[in-house]
């Protein structure tokens, strides 16, 4: 038998497969010029080999660091046994998923999607069923209550009550049923709430308007109103749960438990989407054969990476990594307040950074930290997000806050 001819190795260089990308792949992102080949904890490699300290982590999909030893081997033993069956048939990895995946939120029922609009449109069809069947609203009729600077996703119904000009601006006509009020404002919550009201959605911390943290007892306040009113409160964690703000859940930071819970990006362990609502029997319960489904939503690989991810979290140590590291995160951004820094939010090992934008935009920003080795996002404007794996070492962190200041006072 003769040996298969060699394929050439690819030798096109960064600069080469980003030229490549432009006329052959949808616009719809404007990443940094750095083409990432490898990664491993919360370092990643280049194609020329450079390293780089991650401090985007996929935006929190990579909680536990790229390639986490457990969820890898996790994979490999999945990839060799089952990877897909569709629900038209059980699989043997689902009901444990299911089962460890609600006692470790505190609820009942888990409905398997892929991502994280996916769990969102899920979540909004649940609560609509609900408010028709439980509480009675008069059909289609019922109302959901949002909060400006939200992000939940890129579909047109979700888009249909962004408050981000841009997200929707040629999408219409948009999905009805919506009521925006501002974020972190109780009164406006309850002005807008009524009869016609299935639930309230919003997110326990905004990531992508720069980890805007509500003032303590606002996620009480939601808690306490969508009870006395009879409506649903589903907390979206897609970007904030599992492990991120040294909790398993950001809600947690008020001992809240909300009816509905959205689950995403984490949950894959960086390695396959996986997303999930969770909530007690009698708001999943709603929903029968036929109503709702997803070829892949379940499918045993993803069970399997999703129930390593939930072993993990089961130990706490994410969670305690998240709550240490953020106290030098914090201590280190206190800092730079003053020298570059205009202000910040933190909450685990997650903050927003408001730069002076005397010394530029946040992608300006985000591009000389590139070169410093560190990789960040900017949200908008001048606000960069960190969000480095968990995992990352304290030293890295500071190795990454010294980059930071080094940029700053360049300016
Ligand atoms: C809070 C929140 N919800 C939903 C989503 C949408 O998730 P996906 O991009 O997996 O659809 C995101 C993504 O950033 C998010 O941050």
């Amino acid at each position: 038998m003769t040996a298969p001819a060699r394929v050439p190795v690819r030798t096109r260089t960064s600069a080469d497969l980003i030229r490549a990308e432009e006329p052959v792949l949808a616009h719809t992102y404007h990443p940094l010029p750095v083409v990432v080949a490898r990664a491993e904890g919360a370092w990643v490699e280049d194609v020329e080999g450079r390293r780089y300290l991650d401090l985007l982590a996929g935006y929190s999909a990579l909680n536990f660091g790229h390639r986490h030893p457990a969820l890898i081997e996790a994979a490999h033993r999945q990839l060799d046994r089952l990877t897909l069956t569709s629900r038209a048939f059980h699989n043997d990895r689902l009901a444990e998923f299911a089962e460890r995946l609600a006692a470790l939120t505190g609820l009942d029922m888990v409905l398997p999607m892929n991502t994280g609009a996916e769990a969102v449109e899920s979540g909004i069809k649940v609560a609509r069923k609900w408010a028709y069947e439980v509480k009675g609203v008069p059909a289609d009729r019922a109302t959901i209550v949002v909060a400006a600077g939200n992000f939940h996703g890129r579909t047109t119904t979700i888009v249909s009550f962004s408050t981000d000009e841009t997200a929707r601006a040629g999408f219409g006509p948009f999905t009805p049923g919506f009521r925006v009020v501002p974020y972190n404002d109780l009164a406006a919550l309850e002005a807008a709430v009524d009869e016609t009201t299935a639930a309230v959605l919003i997110e326990p911390i905004q990531g992508e308007a720069g980890v805007v943290i509500p003032d303590q007892g606002y996620l009480t306040g939601v808690r306490e109103l969508t009870r006395r009113e009879g409506c649903l409160f589903i907390a979206d964690e897609i970007q904030s749960g599992l492990g991120r703000t040294g909790r398993t859940l950001a809600v947690e930071h008020e001992s809240v438990v909300p009816d509905v819970l959205l689950l995403g990006k984490a949950l894959g362990g960086g390695i396959v989407p996986v997303s999930a609502v969770v909530a007690h029997r009698e708001v999943l319960g709603v929903l029968h054969p036929g109503e709702h489904g997803s070829t892949f939503g379940g499918n045993p690989l993803s069970a399997a990476v999703g129930t390593a991810v939930v072993g993990l979290l089961e130990t706490g140590e994410f969670q305690r990594r998240a709550a240490e590291l953020g106290v030098i995160l914090r201590d280190g951004l206190a800092e730079l307040v003053g020298k570059g820094v205009l202000g910040f939010r933190a909450r685990g090992l997650w903050a927003g950074v408001d730069i002076d934008p005397a010394l530029g935009t946040g992608r300006e920003v985000s591009h000389r930290l590139m070169r410093e080795g560190v990789l960040v996002k900017d949200t908008h404007g001048s606000t960069i997000r960190l969000a480095p794996p968990l995992t990352i070492t304290g030293e890295e962190l500071v190795t990454a806050l010294g980059a930071l200041e080094r940029v700053l006072e360049r300016g």
